[in-house]
């Protein structure tokens, strides 16, 4: 029998750790599917076509420090707006959030479009300050040369994009359970998320 657990929110609201902590507890697999659009969006910076790199995206093309870059992000938003590369990515998922032992996939429109019956959806949001912040020192700490300023200009450009675009915006399903996490310590996030899921396990 499989068990989904979709998580969504915006960039750096915390969606990550929870669900890497989350699946790590319950023993499910976890896929991060910002991956799959920063993978897409890093092919067309090298000059490939979006819905060409989406359709012929493999494993190792997951692999690799620059996916994490603020340009790769920027250019992950971009491509997600289009309804081919988004088609082209959506069996690789509902595959994994279908794979018996348990799942769990974080995104933007997991919840809403990827895995509309997930037995737990959990939107997961945070102030844009304490968004900015928790970004600006992840990325600084890994060496990028980024400013506090540029970080809050970019997660802002990239949520407006994921918000206003047509295909799968990104929005809390209306049965999802929003999780705000600005004023909590990473422990206290994690242990609302696993109240939240073993209550319906
Ligand atoms: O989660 P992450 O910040 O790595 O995602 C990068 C970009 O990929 C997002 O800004 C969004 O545009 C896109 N994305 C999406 N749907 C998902 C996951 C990510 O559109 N399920």
């Amino acid at each position: 029998m499989s068990f989904t657990v979709a998580i969504d929110g915006p960039a750096a609201s915390g969606k990550g750790t929870i669900s890497r902590a989350v699946a790590d507890h319950f023993g499910f697999a976890h896929l991060d599917t910002g991956l799959l659009y920063r993978a897409v969006g890093r092919k067309v910076l090298d000059g490939v076509d979006p819905v060409q790199a989406a359709k012929a995206l493999q494993a190792e093309d997951l692999q690799g420090d620059d996916l994490r870059t603020s340009k790769v992000a920027q250019a992950a938003s971009k491509v997600a707006v289009i309804p081919e590369v988004r088609q082209a990515l959506l069996d690789f998922q509902r595959a994994f959030a279908m794979r018996s032992g348990g799942a769990v996939l974080d995104g933007r429109d997991i919840g809403t479009v990827i895995c509309p019956g997930a037995q737990v959806k959990l939107f997961v949001t945070a102030s844009d300050a304490v968004r900015a912040e928790r970004r600006y020192l992840e990325l600084s700490t890994k060496g990028q040369d980024v400013t506090r300023d540029g970080v809050l200009e970019d997660l802002r450009a990239r949520d407006k994009r994921d918000r206003e675009r047509d295909a799968a915006p990104l929005v809390a399903a209306e049965d999802a359970v929003v999780l705000d996490t600005s004023e909590m310590s990473i422990d206290e996030a994690v242990a609302k998320a696993v109240a939240v899921i073993e209550a319906r396990i």
